[in-house]
């Protein structure tokens, strides 16, 4: 079933592939950017600023096709923490995720220090995740701590 309850879908319901629900609107293309949607060539529908009682405002992503690795999906946690992994096979939710904070987070986010060498040299950053809630990462090079405060994604 895809229209249950009368529910008027706002983005049109997918037969194989991935939703990733209850992402913050403000994170949308975050989110696209850390998975590289922009460059697969599967179908991908996105609705943004949708309501929601959770987050207020809130984007939707759907995936045709795609079923992602948890090493992957996990990396949107960074922006995405409350994010819902609804796996649909054949028009039916066959499965629900969450995203868990992964122990090290390698790319994606910059690191705080101006004087961190990844800063001035081509080098990917590499966090050691010292806390996951308040997010707290630790840079491998200059050993400063990055908070979620001060999270710049790169990408
Ligand atoms: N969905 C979809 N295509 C389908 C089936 C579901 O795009 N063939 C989407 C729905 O629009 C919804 C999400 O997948 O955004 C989860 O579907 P479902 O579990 O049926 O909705 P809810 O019960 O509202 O989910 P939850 O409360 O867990 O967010
Ligand atoms: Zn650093």
């Amino acid at each position: 079933m895809c229209n249950v309850n009368n529910k008027e879908l706002k983005v049109s319901a997918i037969k194989n592939g991935t939703v990733i629900d209850h992402i913050p609107a403000e994170n949308l293309f975050k989110v696209i950017s850390i998975l590289g949607l922009e460059n697969i060539p599967n179908q991908v529908t996105f609705g943004t600023n949708l309501e929601s009682r959770k987050l207020g405002r809130k984007s939707i992503i759907k995936v045709a096709d795609k079923f992602f690795e948890d090493a992957e999906i996990n990396k949107i946690s960074l922006v995405a923490p409350q994010a819902k992994l609804n796996i649909i096979r054949d028009y039916e939710v066959v499965e629900k995720r969450v995203v868990n904070v992964p122990d090290e987070v390698v790319g994606i986010v910059k690191c705080f220090n101006p004087k961190c060498i990844t800063n001035h040299e081509p080098i990917v950053t590499h966090f050691a995740v010292q806390s996951k809630q308040p997010l707290e990462l630790k840079c491998r090079y200059c050993e400063k701590v990055t908070t979620e405060k001060q999270m710049e994604i790169i990408k």
